[in-house]
Order: C-alpha cells, then sequence, then structure tokens
C-alpha cells in the first residue's frame, strides 16, 4: 500500500551551517504564571533523526513543541532549528507543528484539508491541490481524496493531518501525540505506516508521545520527562528503529528491556 518509490512531493530545505544538529534545544524554561512547566530542557537532534519525548500528562510536552515551533517564546533557554537565528521567525519558517488535536474541517474534502496550509500559506488552490494530490497514493489514502472527513475511519483521518504537515515542505516536522485518539489495533497500524513513511523519505522528527512503545518503536532516540516541571530524566538511544515487521520489534527481547527501562524511569527510578 505504501510505496516506497518516487520522489517526495516536497523537496527538504538544505541546511544551513553544516553538519551541526538539526534541532538544538539549550536550557529552555517555561511557566505559565506560578506554573512552572519546563525546566532546564537539553534536547538535541541530528538532520534526518527522530527524536521521541515521553512523559506523564500535563509535563510540558506539548508546550515544549510550541516553543520549538517558534509559536511561544520560552522564557529562558535557546532554541536553534536548521541553523536559523534565534527568534520564533526563524522557526515558524523551517518547521511545521501537526497539533494534538485532529483540526481537519468537516466541511472540507480530505484532499483541501490536506492542502489547507498550503492555501493559507499562499498558494493557489489548484497549485496547493496539486501538491498534496500527488501524495495521497504514496500514503495509503489513494480513492478517498473527495471523502469528507467525517467519512473517513480515525486512523484515516490521522494519515490526512499528518499529510497536511508534510505538503509544507518544511524539513522539521514537530508531532504532538498524533495517534492518541486512535484505538490499539489502529494505533499499531498507524505506527507501522508512519515507520514507512519515514523510511521512504529523510524527515527530522519531534515526536511527543505519553506511549513509551509508541515512542521506542519510531524514535531513534527517546527522552524521558519528568512530571511537571518537565525536565529530561534520561535519554535512551534505540538501536534500530522502525523496523516493518512492528509486531516483531515490540516483543523482541531488547525491545522489551527498553521499554521496561523507560517505564521505570517514567515511574522515577534512576536509570
Ligand atoms: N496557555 C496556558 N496557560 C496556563 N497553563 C497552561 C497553558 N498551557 C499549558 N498549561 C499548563 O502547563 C502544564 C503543561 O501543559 P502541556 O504542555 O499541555 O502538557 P502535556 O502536553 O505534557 O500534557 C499543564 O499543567 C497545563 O495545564
Ligand atoms: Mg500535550
Amino acid at each position: 500500500m505504501l510505496a516506497t518509490t518516487g520522489a517526495p512531493d516536497s523537496e527538504p530545505q538544505e541546511i544551513p551551517g553544516g553538519p551541526g544538529p538539526a534541532v538544538s534545544v539549550r536550557a529552555v524554561g517555561h511557566s505559565f504564571g506560578e506554573l512552572v512547566a519546563l525546566e532546564r530542557i537539553d534536547l538535541e537532534l541530528p538532520a534526518g533523526g527522530v527524536l521521541g519525548i515521553v512523559g506523564p500528562s500535563g509535563c510540558g510536552k506539548s508546550t515544549l513543541l510550541e516553543i520549538v515551533s517558534g509559536l511561544t517564546e520560552p522564557d529562558s533557554g535557546e532554541i536553534s532549528i536548521l541553523g536559523a537565528a534565534p527568534g520564533p521567525d526563524g522557526r515558524l519558517a523551517r518547521s511545521v507543528l501537526m497539533p494534538q488535536r485532529d483540526l481537519l474541517l468537516p466541511w472540507l474534502s480530505a484532499l483541501d484539508n490536506a492542502a489547507l496550509g498550503l492555501s493559507l500559506g499562499g498558494a493557489s488552490r489548484q497549485d496547493a491541490r496539486e501538491r498534496a494530490g500527488g501524495d495521497f497514493e504514496r500514503l495509503g489514502l489513494g480513492g478517498f481524496e473527495q471523502a469528507r472527513p467525517q467519512e473517513l475511519s480515525g486512523g484515516m483521518r490521522q494519515r490526512v493531518a499528518f499529510l497536511r504537515t508534510l505538503v509544507s515542505g518544511k524539513q522539521v516536522l514537530l508531532l504532538d501525540e498524533p495517534f492518541a485518539s486512535l484505538d490499539a489495533i489502529t494505533r499499531a497500524e498507524t505506527q507501522a505506516w508512519l515507520a514507512g513513511v519515514l523510511a521512504a523519505d529523510s524527515h527530522t522528527v519531534l515526536l511527543v508521545t505519553h506511549d513509551v512503545e509508541e515512542a521506542l518503536y519510531l524514535s531513534d532516540r527517546v527522552a524521558v520527562l519528568t512530571p511537571r516541571p518537565g525536565r529530561v530524566a534520561a535519554t535512551i538511544e534505540v538501536p534500530s528503529p522502525r523496523a516493518p515487521d512492528r509486531a516483531a520489534a515490540v516483543t523482541s527481547t531488547g525491545f522489551v528491556e527498553l521499554r521496561e527501562r523507560a517505564l521505570r524511569l517514567l515511574a522515577g527510578e534512576a536509570a
């Protein structure tokens, strides 16, 4: 269903500044009034890498993604994306955020929903539709171009929302709990689907989830955050992520050990 050949529709952006990290977060802290959401977060992500971020509900994961995207300026610390000058504008230009809630508009077709980011960004309706439509088949959405969101399954809706993110052409994808609303079986299928997409195209991805298994399956490296205020408790390296056979991958001995380690960290035990 998912073709792995063919040029991606969107051209990844050039990476200025040489082989440094594509995303760097240095000593970032943020509060909402009295409530300290994030404390001294340090993260680094090479170009083409996938960094998972797991942590309990309310520990500041969505806030962190909004900060990295440029939608929120942190109280302290520095973020750089692809060598962009400090400041939110550079980050907004180089990254795209897939928000936690499925924001498909019910009165638009799947195609127009996928094309929405491009239209809002100034592309003509036809150009936007052509660029988004070119990826429908490749992402397993062929034939559903004219379907309304309410006619699609939860898994298909998430694919459309992901396609909207992908066709932005931005190199850095910030995914906030992309599969949280899906049932367990659809969720596993959609994770394997995303693994295939990421194997076919090189993207730099920050993947926020509260699901340890999802993070360990999809990411090269997983940062485990503490309960609020979110801090990085530890970072776990994943030896061979995104194996095509997901069921076999997540039941292997090595994977189960990593999952137990991550769960101990989440429970507040030392690594
Ligand atoms: N705009 C806001 N104003 C006040 N508090 C906020 C705001 N956004 C988030 N928070 C609070 O900050 C904490 C972290 O929120 P969030 O980043 O959404 O956590 P997570 O995504 O890990 O569940 C929570 O306690 C939340 O209630
Ligand atoms: Mg959140």
